[in-house]
């Protein structure tokens, strides 16, 4: 039995992905049997506040550090994502104010940051990955390579002052020990100043199906209401929600101390919206678990099958979510021969668990394999406009959100 990190009651268990490796960790070749760090991916949900999240939680010195390998600027259209977010604050929340601060947490590459240091404004990235750290530095921006938490805070508190914003994308829902940064953000914020953050959304999780966002980085799925509770339990307020199609499906969260400053009507309606199609259900979740179970099934035999026929199965983009499709449905180098990723730090290695090899994208050229799993689902539109020929030339990309098909 776990305990849920936001509120203390009994997590109950919503869907067993079995015994999984570290999403983020490439080794350099298939380690000896033993050798690899497995845990326990099982994802439920809070008995009291409905948080989903998982049962176990993978140390952090073993998912972050100086060889995590994820690049935020890898994707084109994450990184004008992000540039529009820092202008889009420059010229609202801290345009007009004197000396304003901006702090973000898991700011990676400085993908972000990069323009709200070229503007000149005050800031700080809170990034524990030191190799990442270093290329946000290179790029002129301002880091403490830390995990961010209460105390991380209180220093920073005392050495910058407070922060008219704080910002976290694709971080919160990486942190168990959320009440500790939660606490710190309400220790560092100016008095009517706000924490954003975005993550994978829990609506569109169960919606689509897209069951490899759950895995070990991804310990919290998010959602509106439970969002406003948890801000509640630390003195702010949920005053905005945003739905964003990034990564599959986001929602930025705008927070607020209690009292400062309005709540949007968006806040209501999407938890109305919540309320309404019974997301935090425990008969949804159920629903939702036999979803992943067909499309798993579905996707083993779509392989098997094509394999059996004598075709030749590639992937692309070595993502950490690919890692729980990969582990869940037992998909090795047998079925798919080759991950094509424009990572330098992945290629030349194997996936995590089933040891695939990972070639770099640029490789992906004809002879194509006959089909392309579609790892990276996410960043669908910009991978195919960009591999164009892959389909002159027959080839066929295969996905599996929102279910198993033949594009
Ligand atoms: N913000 C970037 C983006 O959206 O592309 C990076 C997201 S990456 C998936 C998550 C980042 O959070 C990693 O760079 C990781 O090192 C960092 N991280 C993990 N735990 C953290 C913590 N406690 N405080 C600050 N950053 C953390
Ligand atoms: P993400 O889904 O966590 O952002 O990871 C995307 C992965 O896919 C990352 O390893 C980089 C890789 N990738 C490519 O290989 N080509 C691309 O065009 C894009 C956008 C990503
Ligand atoms: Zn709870």
């Amino acid at each position: 039995m776990s305990q849920c990190r936001v509120c203390g009651r009994s997590v109950e268990l919503v869907l067993d992905l079995g015994s999984q490796p570290l999403s983020d960790v490439f080794p350099p070749e298939p380690p000896a049997a033993g050798q690899e760090f497995f845990y326990r991916l099982q994802l439920g949900r809070c008995a009291g506040c409905a948080t989903v999240q998982l049962l176990e939680e993978v140390p952090r010195e073993r998912m972050f550090g100086e060889h995590y390998p994820y690049r935020s600027s890898g994707s084109s259209v994450m990184r004008t994502h992000f540039s529009d977010w820092a202008k889009h604050l420059l010229g609202t929340e801290l345009a007009g104010k004197p000396d304003p601060f901006v702090v973000e947490l898991g700011c990676n590459d400085g993908v972000m940051l990069g323009t709200i240091a070229e503007a000149g404004v005050r800031h700080l990235g809170v990034e524990p990955s030191g190799g990442i750290a270093r290329t946000a530095e290179e790029r002129g921006v301002r880091v403490l390579t830390a995990y961010f938490e209460k105390e991380t805070a209180a220093a920073i508190a005392a050495e910058d002052g407070p922060a008219d914003v704080i910002y976290a994308a694709n971080t919160l829902c990486h942190i168990p020990y959320i009440g500790s940064v939660l606490d710190g953000v309400s220790e560092l914020l100016t008095d009517d100043g706000i924490f954003v953050f975005e993550d994978p959304y829990l609506g569109d999780v169960v919606a689509a199906t897209s069951f490899d966002q759950i895995y070990d980085e991804h310990y919290f799925l998010f959602s509106a209401t439970t969002v406003a509770e948890l801000a509640r339990r630390h003195g702010l307020a949920l005053v905005d929600v945003e739905r964003l199609a990034v990564h599959g499906g986001e929602v930025r969260y705008t927070l607020a101390r209690e009292g400062k400053r309005p709540a949007s009507p968006a806040v209501a309606e999407l938890v109305a919206e919540e309320a309404e199609r019974r997301l935090h259900d425990p008969a949804t979740l159920a629903a939702f678990a036999d979803s992943v179970r067909h499309n798993a099934r579905e996707l083993i035999a779509l392989l098997t099958r094509l394999r059996e026929d004598g075709h030749t199965i590639a992937a692309y983009g070595a993502t950490a979510k690919s890692a729980t499709v990969t582990n869940f449905c037992g998909i090795g180098p047998e079925l798919v021969t080759t991950v094509y990723d424009t990572t330098p730090e992945k290629q030349g290695r194997v996936t995590p668990g089933t040891h695939i090899p990972v070639s770099p994208a640029s490789a992906f050229d004809a002879p194509y394999p006959d089909y392309a799993l579609l790892f990276a689902w996410n960043h669908a539109a910009e991978i195919m406009a960009r591999e164009t020929e892959f389909r002159e030339r027959g080839g066929r990309w295969i996905t599996y959100v929102p279910d198993v098909r033949v594009l």
